[in-house]
């Protein structure tokens, strides 16, 4: 895969992709090259701070994950730490969706570990499946979360528009990306370390340059918070908001299905 890949304003473009198709496969080719270092490398590349984030989206969703009727769909779940957390002392019942076979092995070997508290037999359900064309029925879920996987869809609008038609009337999406915080020192440093020492440490333990070349050049070609708040406005969901965390280096976007 080249290492310059880009993302448009509709969606990710692995450079050379002539389709959504195309740029989808290359995507799904890269995290699965990458999926059995993926843990490792996102603690170590973040400074363990993605679980710090996680932690926070699951406190900012606490009212929906306390009932025990809700049912939460964690999208693009990768090796399912999200939905780990969003599950941890919570009665929601919990699945996740990827479309990289690699990732959802090591999601359930560790839901195996980590069992759900609401059905602490069984371990969580995880379903292979491209995010723009998702095997549920309409109106299926209460709430619908994406962590570091939605900057990666081939189109933004269609993804946005998938989850509204699965969210039930009043549901809440929501969505946790990087983004790129704004210039100054600690800005600036930040952006020298995800452009110039992340590739190098991620390129060395994965083994896969490309995939750690990828992350810090799709991130500055995505939306900026604004941008993206206004793309789900226009998308019909209704009560956006959004708020940065870590000096502005993500982001978390909620919105509401109209009732
Ligand atoms: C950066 S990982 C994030 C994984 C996990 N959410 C986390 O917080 O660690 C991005 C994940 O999105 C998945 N993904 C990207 N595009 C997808 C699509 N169109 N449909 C389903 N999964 C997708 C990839 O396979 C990968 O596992």
């Amino acid at each position: 895969m080249p290492d310059a890949i880009a993302t448009s304003p509709k969606g990710t473009r692995p450079e050379g992709a002539r389709s959504e198709g195309d740029a989808s496969r290359q995507v799904r080719e890269m995290f699965t090259q990458i999926a059995p270092r993926y843990d490792l490398l996102n603690h170590l590349l973040s400074l363990q701070l993605d679980r710090l984030w996680r932690a926070r989206v699951a406190r900012r969703l606490r009212p929906i994950l306390m009932r025990p009727d809700a049912l939460v769909l964690d999208l693009c779940c990768g090796t399912g730490d999200l939905a780990f957390s969003l599950s941890r002392s919570a009665p929601a019942r919990i699945i996740g969706a990827d479309f990289s076979h690699a990732m959802l092995v090591r999601a359930r070997a560790k839901s195996l570990l980590t069992r759900s508290s609401a059905i602490p037999a069984s371990p969580m359900p995880f379903f292979e499946a491209d995010a723009l064309r998702l095997p549920f029925a309409d109106a299926s879920f209460d709430l619908i979360t994406t962590a570091f996987g939605f900057r990666n869809l081939a189109n933004y609008e269609a993804g946005l528009r998938e989850i509204h038609r699965l969210l039930k009337p009043g549901g809440t999406l929501a969505i946790l990306e990087f983004t790129e915080p704004p210039a100054g020192l600690l800005g600036d440093l930040y952006r020298w370390y995800f452009r110039n020492v992340l590739p190098r440490i991620g390129s060395l333990l994965s083994g896969d340059r490309a995939a750690y070349s990828y992350l810090p050049a799709s991130v500055s070609r995505f939306f900026r918070p604004a941008e993206l708040a206004s793309l789900i406005t226009t998308v019909g969901y209704r009560s956006v908001e959004y708020r940065v965390w870590t000096f502005g280096t993500v982001a978390l976007h909620t919105a509401v299905k109209s009732l």
